[in-house]
């Protein structure tokens, strides 16, 4: 249903930038034209769909441990931080082409805010917790504390939060002061991620009691990826999301490069992270100590070549870019710093010139390294899956 989907609405999407849906097709099959959400109307439907598969296919894995008194609560708190996900992105078909604006766009951002300032981060924490419980490197009771704290304390302020999306949609004034309060307040769980991430540095050295072997040891590389994402998570979206949210900022910046380089140093930053300790975790669980051998280099240099890469494309590119257009946008005007003549010259220009360098480390340094280690894991696990079933036969 995932490549259906990806594929087909990229298909439409380039069809209708070309004029070549006729009538009212562009919108169900082509490009709605708004961000995050531009894939046409039956694409959507199909990704509901696809959403509530998934879901469901979550809660028949999830059903032993709904009878188990042990996990009961632990499961049912995974499954609800999942469930959210699919049922926040319903909105999407709230609306149609000729509705308001201003109802479009409450609409998208109850998806894409509450989604990544949301209840990502509620299912980021909740996994996290999972996996310390899985390698017994922490309590039931400490996880759940953990999840509780962070539920309140991401849901206490994202929420209204939301509202720092509007300021100017066509909301109200005071939507603008309760949201920039309330979003502010967002880097409060943020900063003490990093605190997290200093205890994931500890965990990782940990020692068995009894045997005196390092507990995470296998498990290494997904918790420098839980590290990468604790620190992510307090640059790209503490740091550089504060930087844009007050509304006197988001008045000449909204838009801009700034917009930019906070988005791709939370959405990479923390969720791709994320996935890729997940899929180590899952790599590490399916793997032989053999296979490790052979792709353990290719998971460390994959590592530093995405977080050195992703580190570079900020530093030589989005942050200084996006100080020079808001400069210039408080200097000349907004329509000024986003004219074709200011971004297709100058140093501006340079500086995204200057960008292929960093974008390189990380496609070949960090994606190639990363993605031949998971081929090598998938088609040699798969041979050592037939061998056992081999030996199992003898
Ligand atoms: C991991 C967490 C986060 C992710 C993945 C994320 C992602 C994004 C993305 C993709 C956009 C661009 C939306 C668009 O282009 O229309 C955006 C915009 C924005 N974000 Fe975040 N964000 C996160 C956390 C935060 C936090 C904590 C704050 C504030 C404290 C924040 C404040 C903002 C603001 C004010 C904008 C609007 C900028 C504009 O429209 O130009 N974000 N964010
Ligand atoms: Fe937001």
């Amino acid at each position: 249903m995932l490549v259906i989907v990806v594929f087909g609405s990229l298909t439409g999407e380039f069809l209708s930038a070309h004029g070549l849906l006729p009538g009212e097709i562009w919108f169900w099959l082509g490009n709605q034209g708004s961000e995050y959400l531009d894939l046409g109307r039956f694409w959507q439907y199909l990704l509901i769909a696809g959403f509530f598969f998934w879901l469901w296919l979550l809660f028949r894995a999830l059903r032993p441990a709904f009878s188990n008194p042990k996990l009961k609560e632990f499961s049912i708190l995974f499954f609800l931080a999942a469930a959210a996900i699919p049922i926040f992105y319903v909105p999407a078909v709230f609306y149609h082409h000729q509705t308001n604006f201003t109802i479009i766009d409450t609409w998208r951002f109850w998806i894409i805010h509450l989604w990544v300032e949301g209840f990502f981060e509620v299912f980021a924490t909740v996994l996290t917790a999972t996996i310390f419980v899985q390698m017994g490197v922490t309590k039931l009771i400490t996880a759940k504390r953990v999840i509780y704290l962070d539920i309140i304390l991401y849901l206490g302020a994202g929420v209204v939060g939301t509202g720092h999306h509007w300021y100017f949609t066509g909301q109200t004034s005071v939507n603008m002061a309760l949201s920039a309060c309330f979003s502010a307040m967002e880097v409060v769980p943020l900063t003490l991620l990093t605190l997290d991430a200093w205890d994931f540095i500890r965990v990782s050295s940990l020692r068995c009691e009894e045997c005196g072997r390092f507990l995470a040891a296998r498990q290494k590389w997904t918790i420098y990826y839980l590290i990468a994402v604790g620190m992510w998570n307090f640059i790209g979206a503490g740091m550089f999301g504060f930087l844009i949210n007050l509304p006197i900022i988001s008045y000449f910046e909204v838009g801009t490069n700034l917009t930019q380089n906070h988005s791709h140093a939370a959405m990479f930053g923390v969720f791709g992270m994320l996935a890729l300790a997940v899929t180590m975790f899952c790599m590490r669980a399916m793997q032989t100590e053999k296979i490790w051998e052979k792709t353990k280099n290719l998971v460390k240099i994959g590592f530093w070549g995405l977080n050195i890469g992703m580190g570079l494309m900020v530093i030589v590119d989005l942050f200084p870019s996006g100080v020079l257009q808001l400069w210039d946008s408080i200097a000349n005007g907004y329509w000024h710093a986003r004219h074709l003549n200011f971004i297709m010259s100058g140093f501006f220009h340079t500086l995204e010139w200057i960008r292929l360098g960093a974008d390189a480390v990380f496609i070949v340094v960090g994606v190639i390294p990363t993605v031949s280690a998971i081929f090598i894991t998938y088609k040699d696990g798969f041979y050592t899956h037939l061998e056992k079933n081999k030996i199992a036969e003898y």
